[in-house]
């Protein structure tokens, strides 16, 4: 079977991205279940209820990360979207959950787990790597497949949970720097990785967001405005993920872009 997770979708040029692309992606890649990480699909910044349904039009999970929160009334929203989920290393009184166990339309059951990394990245309040440990405990053992969305900056230290979670989940995917990185391999114990899976937004742009305004950020050091790009040339990267359902093991990964103009 074959899995296909899409890196951080910008705003509603992204949204539409995944909307007119990820139809096509399924057939292409005779994938049978999608995740998205819809962390800036409200205008660049968070998520809100409308966003995430959405996304679930084409996809079948939707994670979040640092700017899950950025939305105001999401922390009310979360708790009625059954398919969203948001780092799981958030404190416990945070509203929504921080993984889940899905139905994959194709038969079996999914679980995707979200986790936010340490290094360079706003406070969580417990470690990542002690939190998996725990979900993981607790899977019911007919659950084998387990994708991993690791919304950190550091390669070192998403390197490290794909490395740590060797042989115990499926794939382990980076999110948050928005920049498709050509490092996807298959680890000895059969677990899927990559260090970062992209984004869905603007090819001409800076992460999704204009060129002029952050040019001018960064060049006079004045805080301002960084709008999202919402049209023309929109890119969709994201991973493709071979497994066997029965050992929840990964063959193969194949990181690809795609185009469209919106
Ligand atoms: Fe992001
Ligand atoms: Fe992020």
């Amino acid at each position: 079977m074959r899995f296909i997770f899409i890196g951080d979708v910008v705003g509603k040029g992204g949204r539409e991205a995944v909307h007119r692309l990820v139809p096509d992606l399924r057939r292409e890649f005779n994938a049978q279940f999608v995740v998205v990480n819809g962390e800036n699909s409200a205008g660049g910044n968070g998520l809100t209820g409308a966003c995430a349904k959405e996304l679930l039009q084409s996809c079948d999970v939707v994670t979040s990360g640092d700017h899950t929160w950025d939305q105001k009334g999401f922390d009310l929203e979360i708790a009625t979207l059954d398919r969203v989920i948001r780092p799981a290393n958030y404190n416990r009184t945070q509203p929504g959950r921080g993984f889940g166990v899905f139905a994959n339309p194709a038969g079996g059951s999914v679980a995707v787990i979200a986790l936010q990394g340490r290094v360079f990245m706003k406070e969580c309040a417990s470690c990542p790597f002690e939190t998996v440990d725990g979900i993981l405990a607790g899977l019911p053992g007919y659950v084998k497949t387990i994708i991993v969305d690791f919304h950190a900056e550091a390669t070192s230290e998403k390197l490290a949970m794909a490395s740590y979670l060797d042989g115990r989940a499926t794939a382990v995917l980076g999110t948050h720097t928005h920049v498709r990185t050509a490092d996807e391999r298959i680890l000895p114990g059969g677990t899927a990785a990559v260090t970062d899976a992209g984004m869905v937004g603007a090819e001409t742009s800076i992460l999704g967001r204009g060129v002029p305004e952050v040019l001018k950020k960064f060049t006079s050091g004045m805080p301002g405005r960084l709008p999202v790009v919402e049209t023309g040339l929109i890119r969709l990267d994201g991973v493709a993920v071979t497994y066997d359902p029965a050992t929840g093991r990964a063959s193969a990964i194949e990181g690809f872009s795609r185009r469209v103009e919106i």
